[in-house]
C-alpha cells in the first residue's frame, strides 16, 4: 500500500492564485463565438460576453487572463481594436487560419470580460512587429489616470477611469513566431521596450514579463538573463515566461485527442511529468541570477496539443478533451503547486475552444471538459500555502521509456486552516489503496470529490455530463490516518480540517 505523509505545520511556499490562470488568443473560436458573441447575438450575453461561459468560468475563480496572444500578440496593433466598431480596421489573422479579424473584440472588450470574470489582467504586447511608441501608448491608454493624449482618447471611446494592468508581457515567443530573434538581441530589445511600460498610477505596479524559453532551450534562459541582469540585479523583470506543450508524437502527427491506445496514454502522461524537469532546470539558471526568487517563472502557455478535431479548420486548433487531458491537468497543477516558490503564474492554453480548453462551445451549446472539473477540484489550492508532503511505496506503471508513478499528489492549507489534498491515479488498470499519514494533527474530512472514467471518456454536446466531478465516498479517517481506495484513471480531491 502506498503512503502519503503530510507535515501540516511545514508551510513551504505560497501558491499564487495566478498559477491557476488562463490564456485566450484571437485564434479560431477561442474568443469569437466561444466567449464574445456581440450584444446583438441571440445567445444570451452581457455586453457581448456569453453568459453561460462567463458563469461557468466564474465557478473556477479564474485568477488571471492572458490576452491577445500568443503569436497573434506580435501582429496585433491595439489601435485597430478601439473606437466605434463599424470603423475598426480589419486584418488577416495570418497565423491562425488566414481569417479576417474584424477587431470587434479589443482593449475595452477585454477589460469588460475581466471585470465580469473578476480576474487580474495580463496584456501581451507586440515586440515582433510593433514599435516602442506603440507599446508605450497602449500602456498610457489603459492606465493613465489624468489628462494625456492617450487617456483623452480612452475617455472619448467611453471609458473615463483608467484600468489596472496587472501583468504586461513584452513580446511572445520572440525566439519563434515573435520575430525569430537571438536571446542577446531580444534581451536588449526587452530592456528597451520595458523602459516605456510605465507605472502611471501611484501604488499600481505593472508586473513585466520577459519572453522566456521554449521547452528545454536552457541556452535562451542563460543568455537572456545574462543580458537583462547586466549592470543591475533585477533584470528589469518581474517574470520570465516558459512555454511547454504536451505533444504525444511529433508536430506533424501529434496524435488524436480522442482515439488513442494505452501506450499513448502513458506516453502523454510521461511527457506531462517532464514539466517538473523543465521547471527545475530553468529554475536553477534563474537561481544564479535571482537567488532571492523575486522573478516569477510564468508558465503562461501549457497544455496538451493534439491533432485538430477531424473536419475542423487546421488553423483553429480545436480539439476534444478526455480523461487523459484531465490527468495531464492534474499532474501538471500538482507540479506547479510543488514548485510555487518559483512558479508564480501559469496559463492553460487555451480557455475556450482552443487546444486543452476548459470549455467547448458549438453555436448556443456549451460543455465543460474533464479539464474544467480538475480546475474546479483544484481551485482551493489558489492562495493557499504548500505543505511538505511525500509518497512512499508508489508503484511504477506504463511500459518501456514511458514509465510513470502510479500516484502523484500535492497538499496545501488555506487561510482558514483547511487542507486540500489532490491525488492523481495515473494507472489504467490499478486500483490503488492509499494511506495518508498526518504527522502533526488529527483532521476531519470536510469534503471528498472524484473525477474518473474510461481513459478516453469525454463530454459531448449530446452528452455533456459523461465525465463530471462527483462526491467520493471511499475515505475512512481514524486519528492521524486517512485510508482511501482510488480507482484507475482518476483524480481525487480531499478537504480536511
Ligand atoms: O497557443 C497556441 C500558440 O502556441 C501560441 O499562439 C503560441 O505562443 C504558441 O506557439
Amino acid at each position: 500500500m502506498a503512503k502519503l505523509y503530510v507535515q501540516e505545520k511545514k508551510k513551504k511556499s505560497h501558491i499564487q492564485p495566478e498559477v491557476y490562470g488562463h490564456f485566450s488568443e484571437h485564434l479560431g473560436r477561442g474568443i469569437y463565438g466561444g466567449i464574445f458573441v456581440g450584444e446583438d447575438s441571440e445567445i444570451p450575453n452581457v455586453k457581448g460576453m456569453r453568459k453561460d461561459v462567463v458563469d461557468a468560468l466564474k465557478e473556477l475563480r479564474v485568477p488571471v487572463l492572458r490576452w491577445p496572444g500568443g503569436c497573434f500578440a506580435d501582429e496585433y496593433h491595439w489601435m485597430d481594436g478601439i473606437g466605434p466598431k463599424e470603423g475598426r480596421k480589419k486584418m488577416v489573422n495570418t497565423h491562425w487560419g488566414g481569417v479576417v479579424e474584424d477587431n470587434s473584440f479589443g482593449t475595452h472588450e477585454y477589460f469588460e470580460l475581466c471585470e465580469q470574470l473578476g480576474c487580474k489582467t495580463y496584456i501581451n504586447g507586440n515586440v515582433g512587429s510593433g514599435t516602442v511608441r506603440e507599446m508605450s501608448e497602449w500602456v498610457e491608454y489603459m492606465t493613465f489616470p489624468g489628462v494625456s493624449p492617450m487617456a483623452d482618447l480612452r475617455c472619448k471611446n467611453g471609458r473615463e477611469e483608467a484600468w489596472k494592468v496587472d501583468y504586461f508581457g513584452v513580446g511572445n515567443e520572440n525566439w519563434g513566431c515573435g520575430g525569430n530573434m537571438m536571446p542577446e538581441y531580444y534581451g536588449n530589445l526587452y530592456r528597451r521596450y520595458q523602459t516605456y511600460v510605465r507605472d502611471y498610477k501611484a501604488g499600481e505596479h505593472i508586473r513585466k514579463i520577459a519572453c522566456g524559453p521554449n521547452v528545454d532551450d536552457y541556452q535562451w534562459t542563460e543568455d537572456l538573463l545574462r543580458v537583462c541582469f547586466a549592470r543591475n540585479d533585477h533584470g528589469y523583470m518581474d517574470g520570465l515566461s516558459l512555454h511547454y506543450y504536451v505533444v504525444p508524437h511529433d508536430w506533424k502527427h501529434k496524435g488524436s485527442a480522442t482515439r488513442f491506445t494505452g501506450a499513448e496514454w502513458y506516453l502523454t502522461l510521461h511527457k506531462a511529468l517532464y514539466m517538473e524537469e523543465l521547471i527545475e532546470r530553468h529554475g536553477a539558471i534563474m537561481d544564479r541570477f535571482d537567488p532571492k526568487k523575486k522573478v516569477g517563472m510564468m508558465v503562461d502557455e501549457w497544455g496538451a496539443w493534439f491533432d485538430v478535431e477531424p473536419g475542423t479548420n487546421p488553423g483553429f486548433l480545436y480539439q476534444q478533451s478526455t480523461m487523459r487531458d484531465a490527468l495531464v491537468a492534474a499532474v501538471t497543477l500538482n507540479i506547479f503547486n510543488k514548485h510555487s516558490d518559483r512558479v508564480k503564474m501559469a496559463c492553460i492554453a487555451q480557455m475556450v475552444n482552443v487546444l486543452q480548453s476548459v470549455i467547448l462551445t458549438e453555436g448556443e451549446r456549451m460543455l465543460k471538459t474533464p479539464t474544467y472539473h480538475i480546475f474546479h477540484m483544484y481551485r482551493h489550492h489558489q492562495d493557499a500555502d504548500l505543505l511538505e508532503s511525500w509518497m512512499e511505496g508508489v508503484e511504477t506503471v506504463g511500459s518501456g521509456e514511458d514509465q510513470v508513478p502510479c500516484l502523484q499528489e500535492s497538499v496545501s492549507v488555506d487561510q482558514n486552516g483547511i487542507m486540500t489534498v489532490t491525488v492523481a491515479n495515473l494507472s489504467l488498470e490499478r486500483t490503488e489503496s492509499l494511506e495518508i499519514v498526518f504527522t502533526e494533527s488529527t483532521p476531519e474530512l470536510v469534503e471528498a470529490r472524484i473525477l474518473t472514467g474510461a481513459m478516453n471518456a469525454m463530454n459531448t454536446f449530446e452528452e455533456p455530463d459523461q465525465v463530471r466531478e462527483q462526491a467520493f465516498e471511499g475515505v475512512a479517517i481514524s486519528g492521524r490516518q486517512a485510508s482511501l481506495t482510488i480507482p484507475p484513471c482518476a483524480v481525487v480531491s480531499l478537504r480536511l480540517q
